[in-house]
C-alpha cells in the first residue's frame, strides 16, 4: 500500500490512548442545538437578498435544491456518524475507506467550510453590530471596523467576538453547548416572528414572471445569474449540520444522539428556511430587496413594522455568534484528529488536566480565525467554504457506498433508505453544484489545495503514525 491509500483500520478506530481521549458530554439536545446553531446565521439574515438578485423569485427553487441535497449529504452523514462515532467526521471517515491521500485532502477543505466560515460569519457580525453602534449614535472610525482591503486598518469587532468565542470553547465542550443552546432560541424566534407578519401579507403577483433569469449559471454582465447561481450562495444557509459528526467522541450515546441530531436539525432548519424564503419573495417585489445586506429587516420596515425590524437586527447580532462557535468547534476537533493521526504536529492534540476540551488547538483555531476576520474582506470566501463543504459532502457519501460493498456485514445503527440513489445523487449533485460555482472560486479552490498537498507530501506523509507503524 502507497502513503497515498494507507488506510487506518476501521475496527481500531474507537482504541484511542486515554490520555488523548475527549470526555463525553452531550446529549442529543445539545447535538440538535449544536446542528441548528451552525446552519441558521449569516446565510439566511443576508444572502436571501443575493440569491434573489440571482435568481429574482425562483430564490425559493434555489432553497428547494439547496434542501434536498442537504438532506441526502445528511442521509449519509447519519449513516457514517453513527457507525464510526469517533471525532473527525468526514476526514476520519475518509482516512478509514479511501486513504490518507484523500483524507488530507477533505481535511484541507473542512478548513474551507468550518475555519474560513468562522471569518466570514464574523466580518458578517461585526457589519451588524457597527450599524447597531450607529443607529445609537456611537460612531467607531472606518480604520477599526474594516481591514486593509477595505480601507481600512483592523475589523476589531469581529477580532473581538472571535477571541471571546474562542475563550467560551476553550472552557468545553458541555458549556459552549449550553450557550448554544440558548442563542439557538433567540434565532429560531426570531425567524418565527418574520414568518409570522410576512404571511398575511402575501401577493402572488410578486411569484411573477417566476424565472426571469432560468436555470443554468451565466454571466451577465460581471454579475452570476440563474436559480443555480442562487444555489451555490444560497448554499452557505444551509451546511452546518454536519459538524454535529465532528463532536462524536464527545457524546453519551453517539448511536442515538447523533442519529437525532444530524437529521433534526436539518429537518428543522429546512422547513423554517422554505418558509422564511416564500414569505420574503411574497411579501415584496425581489427587486425591492434583491442585493440587499439585511433583506429580512428591510422587508420588515417597508410593511411597516420598524420595530420588529430592529429586533431582527438585535436576533442576529446575538445570535449569529452560535455559527462562529459551532463552526470553530468543528475546525478544532478535525484538527485535533488529524494531529492524533500525525498528520499535523502532535501538540495539538494535547488535552487539559480533565479532558474537556483540546485547549491548545482551540488558541491556534481562535487566533487564526481572528486574524482572517481582522484583515481580509470576506465577500467571495463565502463561496470558498460552499466549495470546500461540497468536497466534504461528496467524500462522505462515497465512503457510504464502498462500505456497503467491503464491509456489509460492519454493525449499521442508522441505515440510509434507499442508499443506491440518495449516495448517488448527493454525489452528483454536489459536483453539479461545484461545477456552477463562479469560475474565480473554483480557481481559488484548486489553489488552496495546491498549498495543502505540498505541505502534504513535504511534512505530513513522513509524520504520519501509519508511516511510524508501517
Ligand atoms: N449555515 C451557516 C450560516 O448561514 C454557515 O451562517
Amino acid at each position: 500500500m502507497t502513503f497515498w491509500t494507507r488506510r487506518k483500520a476501521l475496527d481500531a478506530l474507537a482504541h484511542v490512548d486515554q490520555s488523548r481521549q475527549l470526555r463525553k458530554t452531550l446529549s442529543w439536545p445539545h447535538l440538535v442545538a449544536l446542528g441548528i446553531g451552525g446552519i441558521i446565521g449569516t446565510g439566511i439574515y443576508t444572502l436571501t437578498g443575493s440569491g434573489a438578485e440571482r435568481a429574482g423569485p425562483a430564490v425559493v427553487l434555489a432553497f428547494a435544491a439547496c434542501g434536498i441535497l442537504c438532506a441526502f449529504a445528511a442521509l449519509t452523514y447519519a449513516e457514517m456518524a453513527t457507525m464510526l462515532p469517533v471525532a473527525g467526521s468526514a476526514y476520519t471517515y475518509t482516512y478509514s475507506v479511501l486513504g490518507e491521500g484523500l483524507a488530507w485532502i477533505v481535511g484541507w477543505s473542512l478548513v474551507l467550510e468550518y475555519a474560513v466560515t468562522c471569518g466570514v460569519v464574523a466580518v458578517g457580525w461585526s457589519g451588524y453590530m457597527v450599524g447597531l453602534l450607529e443607529s445609537m449614535g456611537i460612531h467607531l472610525p472606518h480604520s477599526l471596523v474594516a481591514g486593509p482591503i477595505d480601507g481600512g486598518l483592523i475589523n476589531l469587532p469581529a477580532v473581538a467576538i472571535t477571541l471571546v468565542v474562542t475563550a467560551l470553547l476553550a472552557k468545553g465542550a458541555k458549556e459552549s453547548a449550553t450557550v448554544n443552546i440558548a442563542l439557538v432560541a433567540i434565532k429560531i424566534i426570531a425567524l418565527a416572528v418574520f414568518v409570522g407578519l410576512t404571511v398575511f401579507t402575501l401577493v402572488p403577483e410578486n411569484f411573477t414572471p417566476f424565472m426571469p433569469y432560468g436555470f443554468v449559471t451565466h454571466m451577465e454582465g460581471d454579475q452570476p445569474r440563474g436559480v443555480m447561481a442562487a444555489a451555490t450562495i444560497v448554499f452557505f444557509a444551509f451546511f452546518g449540520f454536519d459538524a454535529v459528526s465532528t463532536s462524536a467522541e464527545e457524546v453519551k450515546d453517539p448511536k442515538r444522539d447523533l442519529t437525532i441530531g444530524i437529521l433534526g436539525s436539518m429537518i428543522i432548519s429546512t422547513l423554517i428556511y422554505m418558509g422564511v424564503a416564500a414569505c420574503a419573495v411574497g411579501a415584496l417585489p425581489f427587486a425591492e430587496f434583491a442585493g440587499s445586506k439585511e433583506p429580512l429587516a428591510l422587508i420588515l420596515r417597508s410593511l411597516n413594522h420598524p420595530g420588529a425590524a430592529w429586533a431582527i437586527g438585535a436576533a442576529a447580532i446575538i445570535a449569529l455568534p452560535s455559527v462562529i462557535l459551532v463552526m470553530m468547534f468543528g475546525q478544532t476537533r478535525v484538527f485535533f484528529v488529524m494531529s492524533r493521526d500525525g498528520l499535523l504536529p502532535g501538540w495539538l492534540s494535547d488535552l487539559g488536566p480533565d479532558r474537556r476540551a483540546p485547549i491548545k488547538v482551540t488558541l491556534l483555531v481562535g487566533l487564526f480565525v481572528a486574524f482572517v476576520g481582522g484583515f481580509f474582506s470576506l465577500n467571495q470566501i463565502a463561496e470558498m467554504s460552499n466549495a470546500g463543504t461540497l468536497a466534504a459532502f461528496i467524500s462522505v457519501s462515497l465512503c457510504v457506498m464502498v462500505l456497503r460493498v467491503t464491509r456489509p456485514d460492519f454493525p449499521r445503527v442508522f441505515r440510509c433508505p434507499a442508499v443506491w440513489l440518495v449516495a448517488p445523487v448527493a454525489v452528483i449533485g454536489c459536483l453539479y453544484f461545484m461545477y456552477s460555482l463562479p469560475p474565480v472560486t473554483k480557481r481559488y479552490f484548486v489553489i488552496w489545495h495546491v498549498v495543502g498537498l505540498v505541505i502534504y507530501l513535504a511534512y505530513s506523509r513522513r509524520a504520519s503514525l501509519l508511516n511510524k507503524s508501517a
